[in-house]
């Protein structure tokens, strides 16, 4: 797809925005359209609402975009979305979308930022596997059109290609079927990385975690065929720069393990190493923009199945930093591996440490597929990445670290259980605090994604399947670091 920019149209396919304040518009609207769409004014009445014009052998296509007042970057990606989506739909190779950055009071750089990502986002789609390869349509060219354009555009191409080309690679990896990608495969995968991107790299293989003590992660990979390990990828940007480590829940299936998951539970367990493909997408984003951070990425690697050697509920683990768990529910496995994944990153004393993970369905309850819940111990930290989140449009809502809560995590034998008594209250919430025991770091930060890594339905920019929530908003949190 060739995306330029220009103050002229090329070609008689156009869509335009339409907002609340279109009347006072002559001089950004041809005149005859201003008619057409006072007449028709019952059309514009929701937001999204597309409607259809045929002036002067132009074809157009208006987008409700709402009120003025609402307008922002997100809205501008979810328009370029679903002028994307009518391209499709038509078969048009051309399109001409308009935009009026002066008109919402937007800076032009951060909208073509939008416009460019959206585009690419939009254009994503999984290979797949089908026998007989489908015809799968393509646009070929987009014009940006805009009055007063401005000049380094090539430069925001180039950084937003960078981005979204991590952001495929994380969602091939989280759309890719548990029997393709398995533990080796990420390996492997992780081992082209670091090459690539001249990333150190350390994997601790079963025995190896055995020795420093992760019984954890062993635990919850001891009834699959492919052993669990942990893989450690270093980008290393400079000396006096701070250190972050993100972590990844890389759990390649989650069967719920002895506690099986009833029927279609399991549907969409492949994505349950949506943290792992997330950290790795924001190492491979930070390597290739040369972001000054340095970073450590740390993944736990397992599969939860059910085997003869499978751990059961009612035992007993001693994690990496020596506090015993006893294992109440073997479908709350995320917390465990990631439990020995943190303790081992927070030895080696980084600034921040982030984590994502599919952790809970309590978050798919509680927030849907569109937010993700955070969870900050630090409140400067948090109000970065919050107000860099509404710039990406990755919706974020805290949630909190309620101390009073550890006391549902209280075990008769052990340190803690591994799920709360009762079960089913604040599941999200209690999935966190007990990560929160097995980290000191006072700027730790916890992403439960559960609800948007893998969505069942498209959402403007978001193909059906997996997102690659996160990595924008992160990259954007590391350049303003
Ligand atoms: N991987 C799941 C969480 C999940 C559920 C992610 C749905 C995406 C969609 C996690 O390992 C899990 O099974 N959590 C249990 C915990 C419970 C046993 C305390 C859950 O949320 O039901
Ligand atoms: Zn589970
Ligand atoms: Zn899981």
């Amino acid at each position: 797809m060739n995306i330029v920019i220009s103050e002229r149209a090329d070609g008689n396919i156009r869509i335009y925005p339409y907002w609340d304040e279109i009347k006072n518009m002559s001089n950004v609207f041809p005149e005859k359209l201003i008619l057409k769409i006072d007449k028709d004014k019952k059309y514009y009445s929701s937001k999204d609402q597309i409607k259809r014009y045929f002036i002067e052998g132009n074809d157009i296509s208006i987008i409700n975009f709402g009120e003025k007042k609402e307008i922002d970057l997100e809205s501008v990606r979810q328009f370029i979305s679903i002028a994307y989506s009518i391209a499709k739909k038509e078969f048009f190779r051309n399109i001409n979308i308009f935009l009026f950055p002066d008109e919402w009071g937007i800076n032009k750089k951060d909208i073509f930022n939008a416009a460019f990502e959206s585009l690419m986002l939009s254009d994503y789609r999984y290979k797949g596997f089908k026998s007989k390869k489908e015809e799968v349509f393509h646009i070929e060219k987009v014009v940006l059109v805009i009055s007063d354009p401005i000049e380094d555009v090539e430069e925001i191409f180039k950084k937003n290609s960078i981005i979204c080309k991590s952001i495929f690679f994380t969602r091939d990896l989280v759309n890719g079927p548990a029997n393709v990608v398995t533990i080796d495969y990420i390996e492997n995968i992780c081992k082209t990385l670091a090459k690539n991107d001249k990333l150190d790299i350390k994997i601790l293989n079963k025995s190896e975690l055995k020795k420093e003590g992760m019984n954890l992660l062993i635990a919850v990979g001891e009834g699959a065929n492919q052993e669990p390990r942990l893989i450690e990828l270093k980008y290393n940007a400079g000396k006096d720069l701070p250190t972050v480590c993100l972590i990844g829940k890389g759990i390649v299936f989650d069967t719920g393990g002895v506690n099986l998951k009833p029927g279609n539970a399991l549907d969409d367990m492949k994505s349950d190493m949506a943290g792992a493909a997330t950290v790795l997408g924001i190492i491979d984003t930070a390597a290739n923009l040369k972001i000054p951070v340095n970073l450590i990425v740390v993944i736990p690697l397992a599969e939860n199945s059910i085997g003869s050697n499978s751990y059961r509920p009612g035992d007993v683990v001693i994690g990496y930093n020596k506090k015993s768990v006893e294992i109440k529910n073997t479908d709350a496995e995320g917390r465990l591996i990631l439990a020995d994944a943190l303790s081992y990153s927070d030895k080696k004393n980084p600034d921040i440490i982030i984590d994502f993970a599919t952790l809970t369905g309590s978050a798919v309850v509680a927030l849907g597929t569109k937010i993700v819940a955070g969870f900050f111990r630090d409140a400067s930290i948090r109000d970065k990445i919050i107000s860099c989140s509404k710039k990406t449009g990755e919706t974020i809502w805290e949630l909190p670290l309620f101390e009073e809560y550890k006391e549902l995590l209280k075990n008769d034998i052990a340190d803690l259980s591994n799920i709360g008594n009762p079960p089913r209250e604040a599941g999200t919430i209690i999935a966190a605090l007990f990560l929160s025991e097995f980290v000191i770091n006072k700027k730790w930060v916890h992403f439960d994604i559960a609800g948007p890594a893998f969505i069942d339905k498209e959402s403007y920019y978001n193909p059906k399947g997996a997102t690659g929530v996160m990595i924008r908003t992160i990259v954007n949190f590391f350049e303003k670091l």
